[in-house]
């Protein structure tokens, strides 16, 4: 078992710096297009069998040093009770928006072996064929209240501003619950084989500093907490972070994941030693030629070199449109420039 992932997770010395990205299973790849053919996304997610074989897909093709759950974000909502459809060109979209009382109190605690079997099962299948580690993930809970609240994807986020601001309590109460669901949903994860887990913040950086402070960022710390009881490092990825650092750094997580935006040396000198950091190359960068990558890769490694720990990614999920080649590039170059000998 190549376990360098999970060493630099912990911070410990490795003999390269590993290699992951964010989306790696998905439309960019021949291999899984040839899978969704067949079956819809949704099928696709709630069939272990496929799900566990897009899982592996990447690491065989692109010879990563992770591998993350196939599965959805959303997944966890619809089995807190909201109707979830995914539309191939419109993206998700949830029935039914949370925004009253009776909304919030509709919605349940799920039960992750009662309401989401297939997830635990892909787990399972997917441990025996691994010979990397694999990541279980969650969103958090701001990034999912989001979807709820908007009911898909959003532009300015009125409607969970709104909610924020005229009724803070109403908004706590769903933070509560869907941190509730969170933590339930991930110690399932790792109970059932899950090594590592991410919390995928992805839409933190819409948020001011202030808000995001006093209001969202005390959910994701208790499920962090509540996280750090098993043996399995916590990675919490932020998107935007570059203005939230200050708070980020108190987030109590193993990893932090740093998009693109942000200088890789000015997150490690933010961070300090407390954190191993994970990113951060455009996803676009893998449209430019060879040796233009290779270089980005270089100053990547470079920057991150003074923080505890380094695991290579892209800053956000690989686009549909990457050419597969490009990130066997990015894979190779993190390989060959990151030996630590
Ligand atoms: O990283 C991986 O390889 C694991 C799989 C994974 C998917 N979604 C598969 C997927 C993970 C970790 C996610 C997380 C996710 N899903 C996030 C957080 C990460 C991020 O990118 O910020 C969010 C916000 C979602 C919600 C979501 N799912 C949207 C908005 C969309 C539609 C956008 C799009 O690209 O079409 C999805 C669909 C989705 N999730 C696809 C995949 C492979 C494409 C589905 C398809 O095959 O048509």
């Amino acid at each position: 078992m190549n376990d360098t992932f999970l060493r630099a997770c912990r911070g410990e010395k490795t003999d390269y710096t590993p290699v992951w990205l964010m989306r790696q299973a998905g439309r960019y790849m021949k291999e899984y297009q040839e899978v969704r053919a067949k079956v819809d996304f949704l099928t696709l997610c709630k069939t272990p069998e496929l799900a566990a074989k897009v899982t592996l897909q990447p690491i065989d093709i692109l010879g990563v040093d992770a591998a993350i759950l196939f599965s959805d974000i959303l997944i966890a909502v619809e089995a807190m009770g909201m109707p979830l459809e995914f539309h191939d060109k419109k993206g998700p979209i949830l029935g039914d928006p949370v925004r009253t009382k009776a909304g919030v109190d509709r919605l349940a605690i799920p039960d992750t072996e009662d309401s989401m079997p297939f997830v635990l099962e892909t787990i399972r299948i997917l441990r025996r064929e691994l010979t990397v580690p694999l990541i279980g993930f969650s969103g958090a809970p701001w990034t999912l209240a989001t979807y709820i609240i908007e009911g898909g994807s959003s532009k300015n986020f009125l409607h969970t501003k709104k909610m924020m601001y005229q009724n803070p309590g109403l908004f706590t109460a769903l933070m509560e619950k869907i941190t509730a669901t969170v933590i339930e949903y991930l110690s399932a994860q790792i109970a059932a084989g899950a090594q590592a887990v991410q919390l995928f913040d992805s839409w933190a950086g819409i948020l001011t500093p202030y808000d995001y402070e006093k209001t969202i960022f005390p959910h994701v710390k208790a499920a962090i907490k509540a996280l750090k009881k098993y043996d399995v490092p916590v990675i919490y990825f932020v998107n935007d972070c570059a203005g939230l650092l200050d708070v980020v750094k108190k987030c109590g997580a193993d990893v932090i994941g740093i998009d693109w935006r942000v200088d890789m040396a000015r997150a490690a000198k933010k961070l300090g030693k407390k954190y191993s950091l994970q990113g951060n190359l455009d996803p676009l960068v893998l449209f430019a030629a060879k040796e233009h990558i290779e270089d980005r890769v270089k100053d990547i490694l470079f920057k991150a070199e003074p923080a505890r720990g380094h695991i290579f990614n892209l800053g956000h999920g690989i686009l549909p449109e990457t050419p597969v080649e490009s990130a066997i590039t990015m894979v190779e170059a993190v390989h060959r420039y990151g030996r630590n000998d």
